[in-house]
């Protein structure tokens, strides 16, 4: 008899459970500070409250498609109505989705790295291939590449993602960029977890206008605040947004979610008030830390910044365990572009910020 290991589809076998181990750690030690994770630190707002009660008196019954919502979410984003937009448990369960309808295994996925890991989750699960395309480290600035990814196309690539601004580097992508990789036809997802720090302005969503290619994925997991709620979308072609929706599970967003996130877009006071909130943050904490020598600080338009301190002399991992054994937790970064110095804060309350910055200044100014 065959072991029901020789049952797994060959592409999943031997993959770890995910864990994300200082989320983990968090929340078993609440007592220490969550600047890793690109959270918010402000809680959800008075009306997300009263709204996620008022329906958790109705969780006895099923939820519907959303339509609501969805109608509030195409028309924030001038699009026509409630079926250019696709709900998910999270942006994350969004790209699952995505991935789903475009990917079969032994094909391409084109991303442009460093990026966020769960592409490559998502990907390999189906059996795909990731294809990375690093970005370009030159004068201490961190660069998209676009040629790179043009050139990393094959018959194989079903998808490429794009994230707008990029975590963790916080930098956007040229528009004609975009155009360029949407014009290839490939199916082209444009992460935007972040774009309402710098404003809708900067959104590509336009595109799924005239390219039926493009499909924007959005979350209010980091500006509106609402991680551990988990709701996010996707905004694209009416035709292609139908065929992704048949691959989603019945029900997979509950009602309390979507009523709370038709709150949370209605609150736009509340929205103003995180954004102004982390945009003067990013600015105060990038300042207070341009002057220690060797440390770099590449500017970002979204809740975190990215630090690289190689040439301090001190690696980023033990810049994290020094920040850890002071109560914060900060995020390692993998080593990269010949420098081991890499490391990703996210923006916290205003005493954790002011804490932050006194605990990385005296880590790397230290003599060893
Ligand atoms: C670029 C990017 N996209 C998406 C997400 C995840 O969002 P969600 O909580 O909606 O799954 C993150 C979270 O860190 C992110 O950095």
């Amino acid at each position: 008899m065959k072991k029901v290991e020789d049952y797994f589809v060959p592409w999943v076998k031997g993959i770890p459970m995910y864990i994300s181990g200082h989320i983990e750690l968090a929340w078993r030690k609440p007592e220490l500070h969550r600047m890793m994770s690109n959270e918010n630190p402000n809680p959800p707002s008075e009306k997300v409250l009263e709204t996620i009660i008022k329906y958790a008196k109705m969780a006895n019954r099923y939820p519907d498609q959303g339509l609501v919502v969805r109608g509030k979410i195409a028309e924030i984003n001038g699009l026509e109505g409630a079926d250019n937009v696709l709900l998910g448990n999270g942006s994350s369960e969004v790209y699952d989705n995505i991935f789903r309808i475009f990917l079969a295994p032994g094909e391409e996925v084109i991303q442009q790295t460093p990026c966020f890991g769960i592409y490559k989750l998502r990907g390999t699960i189906l059996g795909g291939k990731m294809v990375s395309v690093p970005m370009i480290y030159k004068d201490k600035k961190i660069l998209y590449d676009a040629d790179g990814i043009l050139k990393a196309i094959t018959d194989k690539t079903k998808i490429i993602v794009v994230a707008n601004p990029n975590n963790p580097t916080g930098n956007f992508m040229d528009a004609k960029d975009f155009v360029r990789i949407a014009e290839t036809g490939i199916p082209f997802i444009v992460d935007e977890a972040y774009v309402e720090y710098a404003g809708l302005g900067m959104s590509q969503v336009n595109l799924t206008k005239k390219y039926k290619n493009v499909l924007v994925t959005r979350t209010l997991s980091k500006s509106y605040g609402l991680a551990g709620m988990r709701f996010g979308y996707a905004l694209g072609d009416k035709e292609v947004i139908g065929q992704i929706a048949g691959a989603l599970l019945p029900w997979n967003v509950g009602t309390i979610p979507m009523w709370a996130a038709l709150a949370a877009f209605e609150d736009t006071e509340a929205l103003a008030y995180r954004v102004k909130f982390n945009n003067s943050e990013v600015d105060f904490i990038s300042e207070a830390l341009s002057d220690v020598p060797g440390l770099v600080v590449f500017p970002s338009k979204a809740n975190y910044i990215l630090f690289d301190c190689g040439a301090t002399g001190k690696k980023g991992k033990e810049m994290v365990a020094y920040a850890e054994e002071k109560g914060i937790i900060l995020r390692p970064e993998s080593e990269k572009y010949g420098s081991d110095g890499w490391f990703r804060i996210t923006i916290g309350t205003k005493e954790e910020n002011r804490m932050v910055i006194d605990v990385i200044r005296e880590f790397l100014t230290k003599k060893k």
